[in-house]
């Protein structure tokens, strides 16, 4: 695909898709690391004398009604303290008469307020192309969607790209998939083996150890044979988890922490994994799992991670995901993490730094590691082909 890296943006209209979709309470942004993502791209366009248009969209609100709980001005704000600049937030942006000055920051109110955002519409994508010279796609976390503020207006963009966070995740992601180096750990928690049966298949393919955790783990536990008493698990899951642990080595938790009762005031208990009791559930691996688990990713050549191996958000069945967190972070392999209790995982830990690259996305990090095409990143291959055939 072509870069941004690569076009004249001096003078130009330049109209870049960020995904800053994140968390907003009462008013504030309440995690900025998708907005700090976004910042290099943002300067790097406003050093090289563009002006700036921002789109992005915030939650899912329904389209053709712009509810106030999910507009953008709490970004605007944050970001222009990020970027120490004013950044204006422009509501009516598709009467073709926007007008925005050189070195200017304007963001796009929430795009998901457009009908015929969500549908990929011709229209809507044809009057974001209008608004510029080049479009430039940014937004790795949307990257998945093909709508008209991510997929369509590429097609009618004078000039469309891909920007430097979404070629950087596409780097990262291609580092850990297509040769990566071995041994390959990938870690795959979160509650539910059903949601995450494509990234089990893929990896399954692809790495040395696939490292379960969280409900998913107890799948595989009773896959095993074991009773997992109260544990979320799925019955319906276990042929599957059968197939996939002949498939690849998956190493089973030796021991398990217990409680009866899911709260922040449960009593946990260490137990071999052979021993959970029919009113005992299983909230995280054990000191002993734990240990074997580190030794493996301290000796990777490359890990990848998704989802958490315990309920890390109450501290009694967090240690488990603390202890892969430092063995993370003390792997001298290459590290790539993705999702959103990952990115949970990795703030309450303190291992941001020592991470070799953490992504933005969410369900767009999961389509790719499940081998699927991101049809933004599909329109862009396309429209850079054409371009090519043209220019012939
Ligand atoms: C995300 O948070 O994963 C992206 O911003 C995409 O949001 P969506 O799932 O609402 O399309």
């Amino acid at each position: 695909v072509l870069k941004m890296s690569e076009l004249d943006l001096s003078g130009k209209r330049v109209l870049i898709r960020e995904d800053l979709n994140v968390p907003v309470k009462g008013g504030k942004v309440t995690s900025d690391a998708r907005i700090r993502a976004s910042l290099p791209t943002i300067q790097a366009a406003l050093d090289a004398g563009a002006s700036v248009m921002l789109m992005s969209h915030l939650g899912r609100p329904t389209e053709g009604e712009p509810a106030d709980e999910f507009t953008l001005a709490p970004v605007a704000e944050h970001l222009s303290s990020l970027l120490g600049k004013p950044v204006r937030l422009e509501k009516d942006y598709l009467n073709g008469k926007l007008e925005i000055a050189e070195g200017e920051v304007v963001l796009l109110e929430n795009v998901r307020y457009n009908k015929g955002e969500k549908t990929d519409d011709e229209a809507l994508a044809k009057a974001y192309a209008a608004l510029c010279d080049i479009y430039v796609m940014d937004a790795f976390g949307t990257a998945h969607r093909a709508q008209a503020s991510t997929h369509g207006v590429i097609r009618f963009a004078p000039q469309s790209c891909a920007g430097p966070l979404l070629a950087n995740e596409l780097d990262a992601l291609e580092k850990a998939l297509s040769a990566p180096k071995r041994p390959m750990a990938a870690i795959v928690g979160g509650s539910k083996v059903s949601t995450k049966l494509d990234v089990l298949y893929s990896l399954s393919e692809k790495c040395d150890q696939l490292i379960v955790g969280g409900g998913i783990a107890n799948t595989f536990i009773a896959a095993a044979g074991y009773g997992v008493g109260k544990s979320l698990y799925e019955a319906d899951l276990v042929d599957k988890a059968k197939e996939l642990m002949d498939k690849v080595e998956i190493p089973l938790p030796t021991d398990v922490v217990v409680a009866t009762e899911f709260s922040e005031s449960a009593t946990a208990t260490v137990k071999p994994v052979d021993q959970v009791g029919d009113d005992e559930m299983i909230l995280d691996i054990g000191p002993e799992t734990a240990k074997h688990l580190a030794s493996l990713l301290e000796n990777a050549g490359t890990i990848l991670w998704n989802g958490p191996v315990g309920v890390f958000e109450i501290d009694q069945f967090g240690k488990g995901t603390e202890v892969l967190s430092k063995a993370i972070a003390a792997s001298p392999g290459f590290s790539i993490a993705g999702g959103g209790d990952t990115l949970a995982a990795i703030d309450k830990y303190g291992i941001a730094d020592q991470v070799s690259y953490i992504s933005t996305g969410g369900g767009a990090f999961l389509e790719y590691v499940e081998g699927k095409t991101l049809p933004a990143v599909a329109a862009l291959e396309k429209a850079a082909q054409e371009k090519a055939a043209q220019e012939k």
